[in-house]
């Protein structure tokens, strides 16, 4: 467990800045990190107010502890609960929080802090957007798919009946404290599906991180510093990109790789805990490297290293090991059309040239897909 910091002190932490000018801000990530929060904030934003945005799992480890950095920090704090899971990015729900929000007097100039995963992270930040025309917030990931990626990079947003993500916005956050020891209580399966994730930034972009998670996973789901340095190599990856493309006009599709694959079958899930996310992107993004090389992009071989990897930490590469269960072909292409990667019947994919070199393929002939999945499916 981390040792408590001192009222005030600062922990030692691994900086990433994230360079969009006037919306620039840091990614603070280190063990035990937390115990800081306050001092950062009041450092920030000196006579701020916050209203701090949960679920209620989070809450039971972690809410205590943020609140106590704040009350040493001499920062008032309101807190809002929602229920854990994808149904709180509802409208609903939505209008809870920016009402609770209202109700705690946070005005501009006060604070939102999202103390949670990719759900209280998109919720809370959405909010912060919405509430007096956009207020300023503070992300305090507590997923690892949190720390190495939603967190990051101001995507906002609540679900619509018709689809996920489709209300939203774009809003920066003024700071990032991603405090590592908060994923000791994670459960393994979440976990895991958030490493689907570090591997991306590892096979889209970055071959020489690849090849360090290889020998090193086993230390970084362990806790140890492979964690905090992992991290710190996705937040580095993600802000780079974001910083070129903040509003994904181009090279910010990258970090889509396995996601159109991998949309189709979290949907035929119903987006249940039957199929985490990341368990969705691990198939698709063993696909992915598949589909580059059947089309003659990729060696065999190099398609079916990022595969093994994927496999070791023990999550699905395999469409008979979906555990939401896979559709027939005709439903997964409906699916895949439906996804909003498409463009005058074309599909829009992220490919691969090789470990590190993906790029976006915008001219996929839905037929030669069907051929492929139709393959698989029957493997
Ligand atoms: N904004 C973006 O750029 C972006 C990027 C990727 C994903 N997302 C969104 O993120 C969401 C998924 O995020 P997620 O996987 O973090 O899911 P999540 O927020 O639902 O968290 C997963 C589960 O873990 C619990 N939990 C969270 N932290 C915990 C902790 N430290 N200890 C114990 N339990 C904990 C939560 O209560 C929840 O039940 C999706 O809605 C997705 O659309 C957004
Ligand atoms: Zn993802």
């Amino acid at each position: 467990m981390s040792a408590p910091l001192r009222q005030g002190e600062l922990a030692e932490a691994t900086v990433v800045p994230v360079a969009l000018g006037e919306r620039a801000y840091d990614i603070a990530i280190g063990r035990g990190l937390l115990a800081s929060l306050g001092a950062r904030i009041k450092a920030l934003r000196p006579g701020a107010k916050c209203a701090i945005v949960t679920d209620t799992t989070v809450a039971r480890h972690h809410l205590a502890a943020a609140e106590a950095s704040l009350t040493a920090a001499g920062i008032a704090s309101a807190r809002i609960v929602v229920p854990p899971g994808e149904g709180s990015k509802s409208y609903a729900t939505f209008q809870q929080v920016c009402e609770q929000i209202i109700a705690a007097r946070i005005e501009r100039g006060d604070l939102i802090v999202a103390l949670g995963g990719g759900v209280i992270g998109d919720l809370a930040g959405f909010a912060a957007a919405s509430v007096r025309r956009g207020l300023d917030y503070v992300q305090v990931p507590t997923t690892l798919l949190a720390q190495v990626d939603s967190s990051v990079g101001g995507k906002t947003g609540i679900d619509s009946p018709l689809g996920k993500n489709l209300i939203g916005a774009f809003h920066q956050p003024i700071l990032v404290v991603a405090d590592t020891a908060l994923l000791d209580t994670l459960p393994k399966r979440d976990f895991r599906a958030g490493y689907a994730e570090v591997a991306k930034y590892g096979l889209l972009g970055d071959a020489a991180f690849f090849a360090w998670l290889e020998l090193n996973w086993q230390d970084l789901f362990a806790g140890g510093p492979a964690r905090e340095h992992a991290i710190a190599v996705c937040c580095r990856g993600k802000a780079s990109i974001v910083a070129r493309d903040e509003r994904e006009t181009g090279e910010r599709a990258l970090l889509n790789l396995g996601h159109t694959f991998g949309h189709a079958l979290e949907a035929a899930a119903g987006f249940s805990g039957r199929l985490l996310h990341g368990e969705a992107i691990s198939l698709g993004m063993a696909l992915a490297f598949d589909f580059s090389a059947r089309k003659g992009l990729i060696a065999a071989a190099e398609a079916e290293r990022a595969e093994a990897h994927l496999a070791a930490v023990g999550l699905p590469t395999h469409l008979k090991d979906n555990p939401g269960g896979t559709p027939g072909v005709d439903r997964l292409m409906d699916l895949i059309a439906q996804d909003k990667k498409v463009k005058r019947g074309a599909l829009t994919f992220i490919l691969v040239r090789g470990i590190g070199q993906a790029f976006v393929e915008s001219d996929v002939d839905p037929a030669e897909v069907r051929a492929f999945l139709t393959d698989k499916l029957s493997a």
